[in-house]
């Protein structure tokens, strides 16, 4: 039996011998001003992790594209000189605003499953979950989703050809561009898994070694597979020549591919996620994420309390509380729309988010003790986000991934490729974790063709004066890093102070609060421990990248993550 019909019974009753003593809630705010006034920034903001990346959009912007001509231009650029986060190997998921009809779209270019998925694959003899073949090598890459995501973002949004969104990424991959420290640390701690894979290692090793910090560093083979993308379109990536080198190279490595799996790939456009939170609106990822479900169900069960009027451990506590119970929803439903039915709209309804805050004590910790635990892992510096707005009010939220640092570690020879490890976000093994701790249900167990479920959380707020478009990377805190940064910009923070902030994650299991260093003082630590959470030091807190609009002033602001010195938020 599913945990969650208890949960409901026992926040029902809950409900019904009286509720908490909540802090007195504010009243339901009307909806917010849903849409941005007819107003142009004149002017542009990007905010992305690297500041060739974020050139590039401009260098597109400058050129007469739109913002979502320099999403394909940023992209592809970090394709080139961020490999250890995303790439054309991989695939992302993006929430764009068009400001002309004041159309919002998710645009899914989420891997897939191939046809011949065996879930035999990733376990061993003993019955143990294989941890190689989910996350190296080629059985633990899906189907790329990027090349397709960015040929329809181009072509039905875009302003310029493909040809003029690519041209920078093949240029500095044609060109070079110099190592940075992310890029030397990342290849120097899979080094060994390159070597597994000769193409691999003749890419990324110089030597049998990474490649030294500030050389040059030239991407001939991706060049070629990105003209070729910009010349055909899906078929330059999808069919042909490099379809027959991806499925060759992942076949002779062992791996499942076929021509077919490539050919019929699409990227797909969905309605996003819409919730109102004190008079902003949040426009974010529905599934196959789990972030924009659980973002949305987090904000419902917080509306009912003034968390302005709390102090911190009172804050924290219903946050918390609130975090808990949205990743219980997301182990136990969450999966790819096209092959699960999902309870949407209860997961999305205010009664429902009602029910779960009857359900938290005002001054205890509920524990997850309804799962085995899990043990959550270090998400490292992977996956990447970037934030657009042109000057005509275009926004753009793109979170893109090949999984953990540098994916598979498998590139296809002759491509320039490297492929996602992107298989481990399935529930690959019935309720054993992934690499983020995450359990799964049949909901997301793998199925040929199906799409695994992701954390990624691009999201635009929107509010009466103020817009800002918001991500980041770091696995399952993906969700709670974009939800924290929608709350401190409602509470009026600028771009800057946003990606700064100190932050702290719940995933229901394992059962603890994963704390940055310097998020508490002492004595808020001690009353939450006092309150029976279990609080753990945690390194890494992703990469957020995130431009903000003051529609008052129209003043634009873009910030990049100051824990990443190689980021860069530029205002033009
Ligand atoms: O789609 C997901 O949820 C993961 N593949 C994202 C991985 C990630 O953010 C790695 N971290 N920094």
């Amino acid at each position: 039996m599913s945990f969650s019909p208890n949960w409901q019974v026992l926040s029902l009753s809950l409900l019904l011998v009286g509720g908490t003593a909540l802090a007195e809630a504010p009243p339901k705010t009307t909806p917010a001003a849903n849409h941005v006034a007819r107003q142009r920034p004149g002017h542009a903001a990007i905010a992305s992790a690297n500041f060739h990346a974020t050139e590039a959009g401009l260098e597109v912007l400058a050129k007469g594209g739109n913002a979502f001509d320099a999403a394909v231009a940023v992209a592809a650029t970090l394709s080139v000189v961020e490999p250890e986060s995303s790439g054309i190997g991989g695939g992302f998921m993006a929430v764009l605003h068009r400001a002309k009809d004041n159309h919002d779209v998710f645009i899914d270019a989420r891997e897939t499953a191939p046809a011949a998925v065996d879930s035999k694959d990733y376990v061993n003899a003993d019955g143990s979950p294989n941890r190689d073949t989910a996350l190296k090598g080629p059985l633990s890459a899906g189907i790329p989703g990027e090349p397709a995501g960015l040929v329809l973002i181009a072509r039905r949004y875009g302003r310029l050809s493909l040809q003029q969104s690519l041209a920078p990424a093949i240029r500095i991959a044609r060109d070079g561009f110099k190592v940075d420290a992310r890029l030397h640390g990342a290849i120097a701690g899979e080094q060994k898994d390159l070597q597994r894979w000769p193409a691999s290692a003749a890419k990324y090793l110089q030597d049998g070694k990474p490649p030294a910090e500030d050389s040059l560093w030239r991407d001939p083979d991706q060049a070629r597979t990105l003209e070729s993308i910009a010349a055909h379109g899906n078929d330059g990536f999808y069919r042909g020549e490099t379809a027959d080198k991806l499925v060759a190279a992942v076949k002779a490595a062992g791996g499942n591919w076929t021509l077919a799996d490539l050919a019929s790939y699409k990227a797909m456009e969905r309605t996003p996620i819409s919730v109102d939170y004190r008079g902003y609106r949040i426009v974010t990822a529905p599934p196959p994420s789990s972030g924009g479900v659980a973002i949305a169900e987090i904000l419902n069960i917080l509306s009912g309390f003034d968390l302005s009027k709390m102090g911190q451990v009172q804050r924290v506590h219903f946050i918390v509380e609130a975090m808990r119970r949205a990743f219980r929803d997301h182990n136990d439903y969450l999966g790819d729309p096209d092959f699960v039915k999902m309870p949407l709209d209860m997961l999305l309804s205010p009664f429902y988010a009602d029910g779960l805050r009857q359900g938290i004590l005002p001054d205890k910790a509920t524990p997850s003790s309804m799962l085995p635990r899990a043990e959550a892992h270090e998400p490292g510096m992977h996956t990447t986000h970037f934030s657009i707005i042109d000057a005509d009010g275009n926004m753009a939220a793109v979170t893109s991934t090949v999984n953990y640092t540098m994916g598979s570690t498998f590139v296809a020879a002759g491509t320039g490729v490297l492929l996602n490890d992107e298989m481990d976000d399935f529930a690959l093994v019935p309720n054993k974790p992934n690499v983020y701790g995450l359990l799964g249900s049949v909901a997301n167990a793998p199925a040929a063709g199906k799409r695994m479920l992701s954390s990624m959380s691009p999201s635009i707020v929107i509010g009466a004066d103020r817009t800002a478009v918001i991500g980041s990377p770091g696995g399952s805190t993906i969700i709670t890093q974009v939800l924290e940064g929608i709350l401190h910009f409602i509470d009026g923070e600028s771009a800057q102070q946003i990606a700064a902030h100190k932050r702290f994650h719940h995933q229901y299991m394992p059962d603890e609060v994963m704390v940055e260093d310097g998020t508490f003082d002492p004595a808020t630590s001690a009353a939450l421990t006092k309150m029976g959470y279990t609080l753990k030091q945690h390194e890494s807190w992703g990469f957020m990248n995130v431009v903000t609009w003051d529609r008052k002033t129209n003043k634009l602001d873009a910030a990049s993550d100051p824990r990443r010195p190689s980021g860069l938020g530029k205002v033009q």
